[in-house]
């Protein structure tokens, strides 16, 4: 049999043989490890048990310096997107927010949801690969003009899909599929039904519902009562009629929860303009 020496002095089986010797059997004399050794190999094994413990703590550290890394990288490109179109960060915060509820609320897990959270603002990050003569057309598009503005799905998972991150992962699939439709008449792909990846049919069903119900420069703001039914209107068509049913099911959360993160912001951008005077007698303060 193999002997591996441990630390220079007892061997595995050795150590072996005295820890499964009861106690006061000493082996001095039998030609077998001193207890003194035993000690020793305990010693080193302990060493060895801290020095790992450090390691581990180490590359924790280097892990969580990379995590927060992707995230402001993240960041940066949603930022660097919502430059290029007219959609406030706040839409972004929205539907991030409100596409991870949708999430949990259809039943996945929460580590999914926090993914989400991150994933769905980046879903039109493609946009910033299209020519501002096209993003920022006013009016209708031609028929050239909608084919290279339908390709912001396709440029968004080209950057997102460089990274095998699960985040990244997650946000390329959203960024691919959110202009699909539950009936294959979507984009880019025609793809239909659970084709659609879950992603894409959870950021196609909130950002429908934020966008109609935010202020564009080209129109106002939808009624909820206005955009629910629209929203109903394409059940199977656009969207996934049980995804449908569990927003519409628990429609009053998602309001609830736009209207915070709304009301937030409104504080946020008060602070940040300097009417802080009007916000304080606003909150009563
Ligand atoms: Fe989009
Ligand atoms: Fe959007």
């Amino acid at each position: 049999m193999m002997l591996h020496k441990a630390n220079g002095g007892a061997t595995v089986s050795e150590v072996d043989s005295v820890a499964s010797r009861p106690l006061g059997q000493g082996a001095i004399g039998e030609g077998r490890l001193a207890f003194a050794d035993a000690n020793a190999a305990l010693a080193q094994l302990m060493r060895y048990s801290i020095d790992l413990k450090r390691l581990v703590r180490d590359r924790d550290a280097v892990l969580q310096q990379i995590k927060t890394a992707h995230l402001s990288a993240l960041n940066l490109l949603c930022r660097a997107a919502e430059f290029r179109d007219d959609d406030t960060g706040v839409h972004m915060d929205r539907v991030g927010a409100l596409a991870q509820l949708l999430t949990l609320r259809i039943g996945r897990s929460a580590g999914e949801a926090d993914l989400m959270r991150m994933a769905a603002p980046m879903h039109d990050i493609g946009k910033i690969a299209i020519p501002d003569a096209v993003l920022k057309k006013p009016g209708g598009y031609n028929a050239e003009e909608r084919a290279i503005m339908n390709g912001h799905t396709r440029f968004g998972a080209e950057i997102l899909g460089q990274s095998d991150i699960p985040l990244f992962q997650m946000a390329a699939d959203v960024a691919l599929t959110h202009h699909e439709s539950w009936d294959g008449s979507g984009y880019p792909q025609g793809l239909r039904g659970e084709q659609i990846p879950w992603s894409g049919r959870v950021v196609a069903l909130i950002d429908f519902f934020d966008a109609l119900t935010m202020d564009r420069v080209y129109r106002k703001a939808f009624s909820d009562e206005q955009a629910l039914t629209m929203m109903e209107a394409q059940r199977g068509i656009k969207f996934d009629p049980q995804m449908l049913d569990t927003f519409m099911h628990h429609v009053d959360e998602f309001i609830h929860l736009r209207d915070d993160i709304n009301a937030a912001e409104r504080d946020h951008g008060a602070l940040l303009r300097g009417d802080a005077g009007q916000l304080a007698s606003e909150l009563g303060l």
